[in-house]
This record gives structure tokens, C-alpha cells and sequence, in this order.
């Protein structure tokens, strides 16, 4: 016995949140820059990120930093995509309440979502809000269709952009060199490679057989 209760199984009309490795829910929905279907940008890494509600000051400081960063997540082939269960006049407000007020033109789309369906697939909903809003959930995912990294955030918590970043660039080098990434990793950094498992390799590599380090040639 563990102590271990089972899992809750979800309510029949609950979808199943999808986890890192299994393919994103596809959807066609409209967004601030026209009709977008997600499995339309195979072939490209994707930031699908939502957030609480429009004209709140978490999500404007997240959309700013975004916004100002959005050309480096282009140059490492990722395209960002926003989502709240806000209608789509509202984004199209807020967007431009933030160019007015802050100089700031947000060149990513950002998805309507009012039915909730696609919050629903993604298990965004903040179902300890009470409300219809979703979590600040970013997912990332890889030019397969594959979501390769989830983060949650709670409402009253900003995301880092930069650590965003350093997410996707790690992913990209594991994909790359098939190595792994310690902690704090960051382009150039030594990456880790697994200690092999036998007793010879433990005995000839020392105490620290289990933290290797490595200069990474495939950068
Ligand atoms: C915000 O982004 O500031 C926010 C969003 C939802 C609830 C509270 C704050």
C-alpha cells in the first residue's frame, strides 16, 4: 500500500488534459490576425500560451515582453500563439489599447475562445478560480504537432519570457545533439550525457559517474 489515493476520473464531459508527448489538439478558431488552424504550422515550433482575461496587468506586462521578443522566438522558428476565452473584439481592444497606451503593436495572433472548447481540450481552466478563465498555461510544441514542454502559472504570477526562451532553445538542443540540459542551462553552456550503466564505465569515470558533463559540438 502506498497511501495513495487513485486519481479522480473526469466528469464524462471533461476532456483529459494532454500531457508532454502527445500530440496537440488540432483547432480552427479566429484569432486577431484572421482564421487559424494550428496543424496548418507543422514544420514550425509553436508557443501556445493562454491567458486569465484581456485588460488585466499581468497579462498587458506579459503581452509587452512578448511583444518585444517576439523576433527572437521567430529566429529560433517558433511562432507565437495567444488564447484567452475572451471574444474576439475584445482582443482586437486590448491589443490596441496596448499600442496606444505603451508604443507596443503585438505581431503575434491572439485565438477567441468563447465557447471554451479549446481551453476544455487543453484542460487550461482555472477550475480553482471558479470562473471561465484559463490558467496561464503555455505549451509548447515542437514542428511534429507534439507538445514537448506544458508550464502553469496561476493568475496572480507573470511568466518569464526569458525563461521561455531558454525552454525552447533547450528543447531545440536536446533535439540537436541528443544530449540533455542541467539546470540553469543556456545557449553554449555544457550540456550533461548520461553515464553508461555498467560497472567498467562507473569504475573508470569515478564518484561522479552519474553527472557527466560535456562540451556540446552540435550548437
Ligand atoms: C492579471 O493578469 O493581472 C490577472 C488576471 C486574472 C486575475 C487577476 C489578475
Amino acid at each position: 500500500m502506498t497511501g495513495l489515493s487513485p486519481a479522480p476520473s473526469p466528469a464524462p464531459h471533461e476532456a483529459v488534459a494532454p500531457r508532454i508527448g502527445d500530440m496537440a489538439p488540432d483547432f480552427t478558431a479566429r484569432t486577431t490576425q484572421g482564421a487559424l488552424t494550428l496543424s496548418d504550422l507543422r514544420g514550425q515550433w509553436v508557443l501556445l500560451f493562454s491567458h486569465p482575461a484581456d485588460f488585466t496587468p499581468v497579462c498587458t506586462s506579459e503581452f509587452i515582453a512578448l511583444a518585444r521578443e517576439a523576433d527572437r522566438f521567430a529566429a529560433l522558428n517558433c511562432r507565437l500563439v495567444g488564447l484567452s476565452v475572451d471574444s474576439l473584439p475584445s482582443h482586437l481592444a486590448w491589443l490596441e489599447a496596448i499600442r496606444v497606451s505603451f508604443g507596443v503593436r503585438v505581431p503575434f495572433p491572439v485565438v477567441e475562445d468563447p465557447s471554451m472548447a479549446i481551453a476544455r481540450a487543453y484542460g487550461m481552466l482555472d477550475v480553482a478560480a471558479d470562473s471561465s478563465a484559463t490558467v496561464r498555461g503555455v505549451y509548447v510544441i515542437d514542428p511534429a504537432g507534439v507538445i514537448r514542454a506544458i508550464t502553469w502559472y496561476p493568475a496572480s504570477v507573470g511568466r518569464s519570457v526569458e525563461e521561455l526562451l531558454r525552454l525552447l532553445q533547450a528543447l531545440q538542443q536536446a533535439d540537436r545533439a541528443g544530449v540533455l540540459t542541467p539546470e540553469g542551462w543556456q545557449p553554449g553552456d555544457d550540456v550533461v550525457v548520461p553515464g553508461e550503466l555498467t560497472e567498467g564505465a562507473v569504475t573508470a569515470t569515478g564518484q561522479a559517474w552519474f553527472l557527466q558533463y560535456a562540451r556540446c559540438t552540435q550548437s
